[in-house]
């Protein structure tokens, strides 16, 4: 596998879905595009979501069906709209936090560091969560789950009408804004339903995690009480490189779980 190959995989795998140069013709180059004609931009943003040359920052993929597709569940001024602006600025605002975090690295300046993590987890996950929820549906023909995704439906939920009662259940609960999703957990490789309440707390869904560091106080108060700094500081000094490597290694191999 190339570079440029194993980079588009690990960003898709990461949520990403495409360069600066993807996202800017995708927002603006729709924009300015009429129905049925193709920018120059555009086919390039394409070529960056299927992968096919290198991608380093999320871009706005095109909408799977036209706008009025999903009528009459949902219009198509709501999708437009949904698509259009509120997941553009998603994807606008976690790019935005991704240059500002490189501007802060080349300064040595990282005062703002937490709010520019919130704000990448923020809009990232809401990049990636959207670009999945276009995904999740099918306007022309829904098909039922076949083969071994239904034997596993079978033998997480029992049948998918039991999954669909949950899924509806935790969808219609969730507690202000949110998401209902069904996922892959695997470490006990068992599909889970989980709702989404705050998705920046949940940093970048579909990021595959390779090193972690728990700063919860159990963690380190016995020997450094309040002195969080001293514990990182000196945390930072035996993480196993090699080990996340191997994770790595793993995790650019695997296609990302919403691309298909
Ligand atoms: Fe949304």
């Amino acid at each position: 596998m190339d570079l440029s190959r194993r980079e588009a995989l690990k960003l898709a795998a990461w949520g990403a879905a495409g360069a600066v140069l993807g996202l800017r013709s995708a927002v603006f180059g729709q924009a300015a595009g009429t129905a049925g004609e193709k920018t120059e931009k555009m086919e390039s943003n394409e070529a960056k979501i299927k992968g096919e040359v290198a991608m380093s920052e999320y871009v706005l993929p095109p909408l799977p069906y036209s706008a009025d597709a999903l009528e009459p569940v949902i219009d198509a001024q709501t999708v437009g709209l949904h698509h259009d602006k509120h997941h553009a600025a998603y994807v606008k605002n976690a790019n935005a936090a991704l240059d500002q975090l490189a501007a802060a690295r080349k300064a040595g300046d990282f005062k703002a560091v937490k709010a520019l993590s919130l704000a990448l987890a923020f809009n990232a996950s809401g990049a990636v969560l959207h670009d999945l929820y276009w995904q999740s549906m099918d306007p022309k023909s829904p098909r039922e789950p076949k083969g071994k995704f239904a034997k596993q439906i079978d033998a997480d939920f029992g049948s998918l009408e039991a999954l669909k009662a949950q899924f509806a259940a935790a969808a219609k609960d969730v507690e202000g804004s949110g998401w209902a999703t069904l996922a892959w957990e695997p470490s006990i490789e068992k599909l889970v339903v989980l709702q989404i309440e705050k998705h920046q707390n949940l940093t970048v869904w579909g990021a595959t995690p390779l090193v972690v560091c728990d700063v919860w106080e159990h963690a380190y108060y016995l020997n450094y009480q309040n002195r969080r700094p001293d514990y990182v500081d000196a945390w930072m000094g035996i993480i196993d490189w090699a080990s996340a490597g191997h994770r790595f290694e793993h995790a650019v191999e695997a296609p990302a779980a919403h691309r298909h």
